[in-house]
């Protein structure tokens, strides 16, 4: 049993069955036993891979889309990068590489990582210690009030999947929320509430659901979106949001949970296994669009990879590489573009304020 579990066990005895958001929220972020808390779980050794982690490529290409942005935005002489969930910092590095190259952009950043992880903020600075020292902040609302009045540049890759979500089963007397509680041999099982939910948390789009759907509710990726387009449509810039997910309403339980690249039982090993839920980029584009800006897509990763010339950058990267360098590159290639890869599976949504039309990497 993992030292969460145990500390989960006492709770729930003490206090009752918790919500799905809360037991994510513990496995994940737990002071002392969280999963992201205590460890890197990045790479093949790891329990997961992430696209900037398979190539290179995959950051150039965001700090390319960033570059755009920030000439079309009339090369503001400041403006703050913000990136949330930074994992291994290893994106960020990747696109101030490429940001480098463009003639007084570095100049004018101001570098912020949003990071809850003690450990992998120390894996941060040493990634990026050859770039301006960034500001690390442990909540976004935090860097945008430092931010006021001025315009950003965000990108969240696989953050938002992260994020806690309350589960609800339709039953025949109404909606009612999914609990971690305790089984008969207080070993941690799944019920529902005895009492239905009110309906106004239920998205209007699935009330005539069928009896048995599951509906996921992440109310606290809906604030940070909001956070993230308010300042945005005050201040000006442009967010680029990046995960696997659907864009549009739909019922399931896309809770799962990964260790050493396997899928495993959401309840087993909590704090030691990975846990995340499908992202709804549709709700995230009504948060945003409430919020009066413009949102470009979701998209597919691999269109808008290839919209921002990764084909050009991998054959210039396989120039003078040996053998086996060229085949790591297409292959790298292939796993982020490819629609059986990560390329359909994957979106890719911007948010800007009114003023950027014609966004790269999304046809409009
Ligand atoms: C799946 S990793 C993605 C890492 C990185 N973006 C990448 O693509 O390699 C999720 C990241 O978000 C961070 N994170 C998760 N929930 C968070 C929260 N509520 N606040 C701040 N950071 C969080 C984790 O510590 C980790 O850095």
């Amino acid at each position: 049993m993992t030292a969460l579990e145990t500390y989960l066990i006492k709770l729930i005895k003490a206090q009752g069955p918790i919500t799905i958001a809360t037991f994510m929220a513990e496995a994940l972020g737990n002071p002392r036993h969280g999963y992201y808390m205590k460890q890197d779980p990045f790479g093949r050794a790891g329990d997961f891979i992430t696209a900037p982690e398979i190539s290179q490529m995959f950051g150039e290409m965001v700090g390319l889309w960033q570059a755009v942005n920030w000439m079309n935005m009339g090369r503001p002489e400041k403006i703050h990068l913000i990136e949330i969930g930074p994992g291994r910092g290893t994106l960020m590095q990747d696109a101030l590489r490429s940001l480098k190259a463009i003639p007084g952009m570095m100049d004018a950043l101001e570098i912020h990582l949003v990071e809850m992880s003690p450990k992998l903020k120390t894996t941060q600075a040493e990634t990026l210690k050859d770039y301006k020292i960034p500001t690390w902040h442990s909540r976004i609302g935090d860097v945008l009030s430092q931010a006021k009045g001025a315009p950003i540049l965000l990108i969240a890759n696989e953050f938002f999947d992260a994020l806690p979500v309350r589960q609800f089963q339709k039953t025949g007397n109404g909606w009612h929320e999914r609990l971690v509680s305790l089984d008969d041999k207080e070993r941690l099982s799944l019920r529902l509430a005895p009492a239905p939910s009110p309906e106004h948390l239920i998205p209007s789009a699935l009330h005539r659901a069928d009896v048995g759907s599951i509906a996921e509710v992440c109310s606290i990726g809906d604030n940070i979106m909001a956070e993230i387009a308010e300042h945005i449509q005050q201040s000006g810039g442009a967010a680029l949001v990046i995960d696997y997910g659907h864009d549009a309403h739909g019922t399931g339980d896309t809770l799962q949970a990964v260790k050493a690249h396997k899928y495993v039982d959401i309840l087993s090993e909590p704090g030691d296994v990975d846990l995340t839920t499908h992202v709804n980029f549709q709700r995230l584009k009504e948060v945003a669009h409430a919020c009066e800006t413009r949102v470009h897509g979701p998209t597919g990763q691999g269109v808008f990879l290839k919209a921002l010339g990764i084909d050009a950058r991998a054959e210039t990267l396989s120039t003078n590489a040996s053998e086996a360098q060229k085949s790591t590159i297409l292959a790298a290639l292939h796993r982020l573009t490819d629609d059986g890869e990560m390329g359909n599976l994957f979106k890719v949504m911007a948010v800007t304020d009114q003023s950027l039309s014609g966004v790269i990497g999304f046809e409009e």
